[in-house]
């Protein structure tokens, strides 16, 4: 049984302890808030048997095996490096970091410390894009030419969110594109050469809309736009000469493919969750602690630098910027 750590039990993490109240291989064991009180309520509502006040002391702690971090992106590449250096395993939440830079050096402590070190890209690791992928290699829709994105929400009204707040690393691109930018990646299995990008920023000075080409070397391109401005479709189109294949909203929850071939839908394969989504990753990195190896070869490090990489180049084109303090390596 492996002990897991919670860090930042805000909205996310609840997905994240529901899937893993189910697993036979982990429970959960500690929690940690800034707020003393709120790690409290969460252990007791998921039984955990500690809750922490601050993170440092959840860290220390040597009875957890492998932590989850769920606090704002911004604040991952610290948190993620105190882990790794107490020989912690992680799971960690998209995107991983708010640069490639970070990512590295994260990914680096992870061989140093033998640990795993785990994106939480969980569409990843969902029988829906295996399916998908299966689907583009039998050639069920011939040679391919382009995908098609679309992800967000008209939630701009909010305000004191950290999705607009330049200092939590807000915006569309890196809460919502990433997963465009990551599953396009990982359907193509190659990394884009070419990156096209234009934006709206708002006013607090981050990226309400923002669309973008991606080009990879076999010529296909995947373009998306991310929003959190306007309504959207929330879906994926993946396009061949022969047929194409449809992921409805919300795409990146994996729950629906269906095949079309000469304009017609040929098939439509469901796949619910056995709990949310989450469970896939839980027992993938759990798996990877008894394998020994740093991370699942549907969402390796390779790829994870990767996709960093190409928001790295989206920013620079929309002057998407960040204050220095959440972009340093200190
Ligand atoms: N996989 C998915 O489907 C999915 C969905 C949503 C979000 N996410 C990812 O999960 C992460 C967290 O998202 P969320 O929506 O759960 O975030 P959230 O609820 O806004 O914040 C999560 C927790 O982070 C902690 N935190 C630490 N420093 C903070 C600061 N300076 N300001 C605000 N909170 C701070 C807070 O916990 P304490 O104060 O209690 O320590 C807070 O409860 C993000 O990286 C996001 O991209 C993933």
């Amino acid at each position: 049984m492996l002990n897991w750590g919670v860090i930042g039990p805000g909205g996310i993490a609840n997905q994240f302890a529901t899937a893993l109240a189910s697993s036979v291989q982990g429970k959960l064991y500690g929690v940690a808030s800034r707020n003393l009180a709120r790690a409290e309520a969460f252990a007791q509502q998921y039984r955990a048997t500690v809750a922490y006040g601050d993170y440092e002391s959840l860290i220390a702690d040597p009875n957890i095996d492998v932590i989850y971090i769920a606090t704002p992106h911004s604040h991952h590449f610290p948190i993620a490096r105190a882990c790794l250096q107490a020989g912690k395993h992680l799971l960690m939440e998209k995107p991983l970091t708010v640069n490639a830079q970070q990512t590295e050096v994260l990914v680096s402590l992870s061989a140093q410390h033998k640990c795993v070190f785990q994106e939480a890209m969980w569409s990843r690791f969902m029988p829906c894009f295996e399916q998908l992928k299966e689907w583009i290699e039998q050639q069920e829709i011939g040679e391919l030419e382009y995908i098609n994105s679309q992800i967000g929400f008209a939630f701009s009204h909010l305000k004191n969110h950290r999705l607009t707040d330049p200092a939590l690393a807000g915006g569309a691109l890196l809460d919502l594109g990433v997963y465009s930018v990551s599953l396009s990646q990982y359907l193509l299995a190659e990394y884009p050469t070419r990156v096209q990008a234009v934006a709206k920023l708002s006013a607090d000075g981050v990226d309400q809309n923002t669309m973008v080409n991606l080009t990879y070397p076999s010529g296909v391109i995947s373009q998306f736009t991310c929003t959190m401005a306007a309504e959207c479709s929330n879906i994926m189109s993946i396009h061949g000469k022969e047929g194409y294949i449809c992921v409805p909203a919300y795409f990146w929850n994996g729950r629906q493919a269906q095949l079309y071939q000469n304009e017609k839908l040929i098939r439509t394969v469901d796949f619910p969750h056995p709990v949310n989504g989450f469970e896939y990753q839980i027992e993938s990195t759990m798996e990877s602690i008894l394998l020994g190896r740093r991370c699942d070869p549907r969402m390796n490090h390779a790829d994870s630098i990767n996709v960093m990489q190409t928001l790295d180049v989206i920013r620079q084109q929309i002057t998407l910027n960040y204050p220095e303090c959440i972009e340093s390596l200190d």
